[in-house]
Parts: structure tokens; C-alpha cells; sequence
């Protein structure tokens, strides 16, 4: 009998224990959520239907796509809508091999149209505590500044975190790149840093490299969000190998933001092949098509990665997540066990 041996490696991608790092938790609102919220809180949809929410989804670039982002939220408004969102990402995860997940959230969206900052976190918060404790899935919470809003309006969302300090890990820099730089959010990063979070920020998705050379040398980011673009500038990649800065990269969004034709031609596999510390992630899941899982499958058909590189891929997102070296150590080796079962060797 012929083996599927397609199947075997997707199968394989799956269940490999891995973190999740680039991931926005209003954009694991699926359609079906978004309907019941809707009806539960008699918010108007501009959608008759799941399949018309779905061909909606055309995007043409990260902007396309932020508009019909923003415009989904407007369905979450109590403490239990956070809950439920968290909730759904995090059973999914789990089904794709996620054992530790640091999660964006964006409090401006919701805090702009009269949401308190309280119902956004405590429902988050508490699903990620019955992640924990039913699912074993660590995570982290990482708040994202909308970069499109003024610098005054980041320092007073930092200001509005303070009294849940204790449930967030880190500060991240997201929504319209060009045109706002990463210099725009420096104030706002200092005070991010003295007060212990840890700084990240999106950048080279649709912005040039000097906006990754600033993520670095203004924000002190210590991951970079998608970082694609790194590759138009040699002395910024030999940097990142150098450091072994992480890049969280997120291959489906990229197609569907057209940051590449396809897939075939993301520059995933060179990253790997120049030994910058890439990671695969999934963004927006609900709106690109694919969870983690997902994304590692559908990278490695198109680029003809194999179960080497699968490991890697696992391996470096451990390694670029900020777990304890403790941490990292027993993930690791629950991936050698897993990637060592015999019943798995046949596959490539
Ligand atoms: N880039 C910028 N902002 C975002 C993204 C992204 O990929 N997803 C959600 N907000
Ligand atoms: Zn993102």
C-alpha cells in the first residue's frame, strides 16, 4: 500500500509540542462566535451569513485586512465575550500541539468604543487560568499598542495595564506599520521596560528594514513580529543570526497580506538555511485560514520542508519564547521524546 507520506509529515507537524508566540486573540474570532456574540449582545452585523463573513475575506494588503479586523470586534463587549474568545483559540491550540502561548491583545480596540479595560483582561485572564489548569497550556499575555493612535494614547493604555500588571508578560507594537515607525512608541517603551514588561514590536511585515533596525535600537524589542523583510538588508540579517534575535513569522498571513505572491516564494526555508532564529506562528487564524498546526503544514508542502526542519521550527519557538531556561529545557525534551517515538521514524 502506498504511504501518504504528505499525511504522515502534517500529522507529524501537528502533534509536535510547540509554543506559540505571534498571535492576536481578536483575530481567532471565528465567524460562528462572531454570529452568537452578535446576537447575544444585539450588535448589527454587516454579514447575512458564516459563508458571507468568509468571502469578505479577501485582502489585498495589511490595511484591507485591519479594517474587517476592527470591525469584528465590535461583537465583544462583556468580560465573558473576552472569556469565551480566549476559550475557543486555546481548544484549538491544543488540538494543534500548542503547550505555551504568548497572546496579543489589543486593549484600544475595545476601550475606544466604551469597553472597560477590566472586562477585556479579567475575561482573557481567566480563560488563560483554565487553559492552564485543563488544557497545560502556559501562556503569556502581551499588550499591543495600535500604532496608528498617537504615543499619548499608548503611555495612557500603559497607564490604564498598571493595576493588572502582575497578568502581563510583555508590551508588542501592532496594527498600520507604514508611516509609523517604531521611534513614534519610544517613550512609551522605557516606561514599558522599567516597570519589568518585556518589549517586542511588529516589524518588516510591509515596512522596510530600518523599522526592524529601530524595533532593536529604540524599543530594545526582543523579538521581532514577522521580520520578513529583514532579508533586503545582509548587515540586519547577520545581526539577528548574530543575536539570535527571534523572528515570529506567520506564513498564511503573509499570502493573504500579500507580503508574498505565495507561498512557494516566502522566504521561510532561506531564513532557516541563513540560521536566523524563525519561528512559525499563525496571527490571525480566524481571518488567514489556518491555526499553528496549520501554518507549519502548509509551509512545509510549499517549501519542501521535511521533518528536520519541522523539529527546528519547534525547537527554536520554545527557544524564542520568554519561558525560564528550566522551562525551555523540559519542553525541549518533551519534543526529542516525541520526535524520537519509533513509530514515527518512517516519516521522510
Ligand atoms: N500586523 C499588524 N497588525 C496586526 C496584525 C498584523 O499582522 N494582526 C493583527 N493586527
Ligand atoms: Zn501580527
Amino acid at each position: 500500500m502506498m504511504r501518504d507520506v504528505a499525511g504522515d509529515l502534517a500529522n507529524f507537524g501537528r502533534d509536535l509540542p510547540k509554543a506559540e508566540l505571534h498571535l492576536h486573540i481578536e483575530g481567532t474570532l471565528e465567524p460562528d462566535l462572531m454570529f452568537e456574540l452578535a446576537h447575544r449582545n444585539a450588535v448589527p452585523l454587516p454579514y447575512a451569513s458564516v459563508e458571507d463573513v468568509r468571502r469578505a475575506y479577501v485582502f489585498s494588503d495589511l490595511q484591507s485586512f485591519l479594517d474587517i479586523y476592527y470591525a469584528g470586534c465590535r461583537v465583544l463587549l462583556r468580560e465573558q465575550d473576552f472569556y469565551d474568545l480566549t476559550w475557543a483559540y486555546l481548544t484549538r491550540a491544543a488540538a494543534q500541539g500548542v503547550r505555551h502561548a504568548e497572546i496579543f491583545f489589543d486593549p484600544q480596540t475595545h476601550t475606544d468604543r466604551g469597553v472597560a479595560f477590566e472586562a477585556v483582561i479579567t475575561g482573557i485572564h481567566r480563560a488563560l487560568d483554565d487553559g492552564h489548569d485543563r488544557l497545560d497550556i502556559s501562556s503569556g499575555l502581551i499588550l499591543c499598542f495600535l500604532r496608528h493612535l498617537s504615543v499619548d494614547a499608548a503611555m495612557q493604555t500603559l497607564t490604564d495595564a498598571m493595576p493588572y500588571r502582575e497578568w502581563i508578560l510583555g508590551v508588542g507594537l501592532d496594527s498600520s506599520e507604514v508611516g509609523h515607525p517604531p521611534s513614534k512608541f519610544r517613550t512609551v517603551y522605557d516606561r514599558a521596560r522599567e516597570t519589568g514588561l518585556l518589549p517586542v514590536a511588529h516589524a518588516g511585515e510591509e515596512g522596510p528594514p530600518a523599522y526592524i533596525w529601530e524595533a532593536l535600537d529604540l524599543l530594545h524589542a526582543r523579538r521581532i513580529d514577522h521580520g520578513v523583510r529583514c532579508t533586503e538588508d545582509a548587515r540586519l540579517v547577520a545581526r539577528l543570526v548574530e543575536e539570535q534575535i527571534p523572528l515570529t513569522v506567520c506564513p498564511m498571513s503573509n499570502v493573504k497580506l500579500r507580503v508574498f505572491p505565495s507561498l512557494r516564494q516566502h522566504n521561510l526555508k532561506r531564513m532557516l538555511e541563513r540560521g536566523l532564529l524563525a519561528t512559525v506562528n499563525s496571527d490571525d487564524p480566524a481571518y488567514f485560514g489556518g491555526y499553528v498546526a496549520d501554518n507549519l503544514e502548509a509551509a512545509a508542502a510549499a517549501l519542501e520542508l521535511g521533518r528536520e526542519d519541522l523539529i527546528l521550527l519547534a525547537r527554536n519557538s520554545f527557544m524564542a519564547s520568554f519561558l525560564s531556561e528550566g522551562e525551555k529545557r523540559r519542553h525541549l525534551n518533551d519534543l526529542s521524546g516525541f520526535a524520537d517515538q519509533p513509530s514515527l521514524k518512517t516519516t521522510s
